[in-house]
């Protein structure tokens, strides 16, 4: 792949952790393509990371859910800047509640978002992948994947769930130049942590034992280095970022 201009997509590129992903990629020379859901606030972002001097990034409003989407939007991005050498899958929602209260919709909608959609893209560029003989897959799974989290059955299943595919895949394309591996961050100081009600939030900052919570950069920064062409004996890995709360 040397001397190839090398695309990367991100899901979920427009948020919290998302952009201080494209950010990090876009740095190490990617051409980035951010997914997003919402046009007018992707059309916003792009302009301030532009503003900031990341020229080498597009954009892709794909419904991740939705299976012929994921197939014609990697066409689409394969088409316009090249082949995909990067697919970050960072697209995530919470919809917390205990089991007991819990709508069959707040299952369904963090199922589909989180997972369903993982499966959408994976397999969206995996024959290119494969053709083009190289390839990395990162998964942006959860610590809360790993270990559980009060409130969170539907959140907690579709991320462990990812690391089942992320295991399984890396399996079917450890001889073909591809690697793809599981991220679990912690709690990390985005808008998502925001929405936990301040007392949870204060409580679960004490059980963190560096007794902060991550930065969004500390996130991208892993992410490229696993990027990385060099990077290619990591492969079927689950790898914790999360300040010391989860040893697993
Ligand atoms: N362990 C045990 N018991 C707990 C508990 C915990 N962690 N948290 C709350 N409880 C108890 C309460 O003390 C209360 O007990 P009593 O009924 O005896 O008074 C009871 O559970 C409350 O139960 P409810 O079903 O009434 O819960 P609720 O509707 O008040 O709120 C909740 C439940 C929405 C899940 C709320 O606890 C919450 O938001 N928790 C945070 C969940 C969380 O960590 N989400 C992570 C979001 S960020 C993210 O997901 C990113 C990432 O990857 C890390």
């Amino acid at each position: 792949m040397a001397n190839q201009p090398q695309v990367a997509w991100v899901t979920g590129g427009t948020g919290g952790i998302g952009t201080a992903i494209c950010r990090s990629l876009a740095e190490a020379g990617f051409l980035v393509v951010a997914g997003y859901r919402n046009p007018d606030k992707a059309k916003t972002w792009l302009e301030s990371q532009k503003a900031d001097g990341f020229d080498n990034m597009a954009l892709s409003g794909v419904d991740l859910s939705n299976y012929q989407a994921c197939m014609d939007g990697a066409r689409e991005i394969i088409d316009t800047h090249g082949p995909i050498s990067v697919l970050v899958n960072c697209a995530g929602i919470t919809r917390d509640g205990t089991l007991k209260k819990m709508a069959q919709e707040q299952w369904t909608e963090v199922i589909d978002t989180n997972l369903n959609s993982v499966f959408n893209t994976c397999r969206s560029v995996i024959n290119p992948m494969l053709e083009q003989g190289y390839g990395r897959i990162i998964n942006i799974s959860s610590i809360n994947g790993r270990k559980g989290q009060f409130g969170q059955v539907n959140y907690a299943a579709a991320k462990a769930g990812m690391h089942g595919l992320t295991m399984s895949l890396a399996q079917e394309t450890a001889t073909k130049g591809i690697t793809v591996n599981t991220v679990s961050p912690g709690y990390i100081a985005t808008d998502m942590i925001m929405e936990i009600p301040e007392k949870v939030r204060e409580a679960i900052r004490e059980t963190i034992p560096v007794k902060r919570y991550g930065t969004p950069e500390e996130i991208g920064r892993l992410v490229a280095f696993l990027a990385d062409e060099q990077s290619g004996f990591i492969t079927g890995a689950n790898i914790d970022i999360n300040g010391g709360q989860f040893m697993g």
